[in-house]
């Protein structure tokens, strides 16, 4: 582990948000990805830190990544988000890809939602359709827990149910009883910062991937690492390269995720609703 981004630098960022917010347990730690930031905006009670104020938290670079750390209630629950991430093409290793993830951690948090915008490879996967994410293939070669084990880590951590069963459970009864479509499936995870050639979609087919993106395997990892309980959602952005017959396009990603971004988000406030106070 790179102990820049290891328990002791998470329980410092911590403190500092702890000073900053008055932070009460939070039930959840969720991370928005691209486009899906709004979210933040619906926390009520809450307190907006700046990455630039949180200790080991580079500043953001992304378009569509506000870089915020939000502490404050959603649907009556203690919640912290993140909107924004670091991400490895922006040349960050994948210890701090996942680092908030320790932050949210030592805040108290015990479950991690992450969320992402993706390119959709299944067929049956159109823009602006929301996935619950079921699994993950991680097809970058590196790993965040490489390196000495941070204690409280498991060294091997079993990944055969990374995405929490019951959640997923969970996730699709709250779509249900929103009446929102929500389909499943296995997150890839690519370096980026290109999109996929036509080719790597058709392997990637192969291999049993359904989305792609750049992005939250690292988080993921490190949240079961720690024991942490995982729940995932993508928002098919775009027809992953060769399928659409389109150019992929950074600006038509955050379109769209944004515009999907309010059965999102209703689903994500019903799903923190339903889970059970601390
Ligand atoms: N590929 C990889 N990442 C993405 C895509 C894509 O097509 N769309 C949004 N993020």
């Amino acid at each position: 582990m790179n102990a820049q981004y290891g328990r002791d630098a998470a329980a410092r960022a911590a403190d500092v948000i702890r000073r900053k917010a008055g932070v009460q347990e939070p039930v959840i730690g969720i991370v928005l990805g691209s486009g899906l930031g709004g979210l933040a905006g619906e926390i009520d009670d809450s307190t907006h830190i700046p990455f630039r104020e949180i200790p080991g938290f580079p500043t953001v670079t992304v378009v569509g990544h506000a870089g915020a750390l939000v502490v404050g209630k959603l649907a009556g629950k203690n919640v912290v988000a993140l909107a924004g991430r670091f991400h490895m093409y922006e040349g960050h290793p994948p210890q701090l890809a996942a680092f908030p993830v320790r932050v949210m951690h030592a805040l108290g948090a015990r479950t991690y939602f992450a969320s992402n915008a993706a390119g959709g490879i299944r067929r049956d996967l159109d823009a602006g359709d929301l996935m619950i994410i079921d699994d993950h293939l991680n097809l970058t070669g590196v790993n965040p827990l490489t390196g000495p084990v941070e204690e409280g880590d498991e060294r091997f951590p079993d990944m055969s149910a990374a995405y929490d069963e019951e959640l997923r459970h969970l996730l699709k009864a709250c779509a249900k009883k929103l009446d929102l479509p929500v389909k499943e499936g296995v997150y890839a995870w690519l370096p980026g910062p290109s999109f996929e050639t036509k080719a790597e979609v058709r392997m990637l087919e192969k291999l049993g991937a359904d989305a792609v993106g750049m992005s939250t395997v690292p988080e993921v990892i490190v949240a079961r690492a720690m024991g942490m309980r995982v729940a995932g959602m993508s928002c098919i952005a775009n027809a992953a390269s060769g399928i659409g017959g389109t150019p992929v396009l950074h600006s038509d990603v955050l379109e769209v995720t944004e515009r999907a971004a309010l059965g999102f988000q209703a689903l994500v406030r019903e799903f923190v609703g339903a889970l059970p106070a601390k």
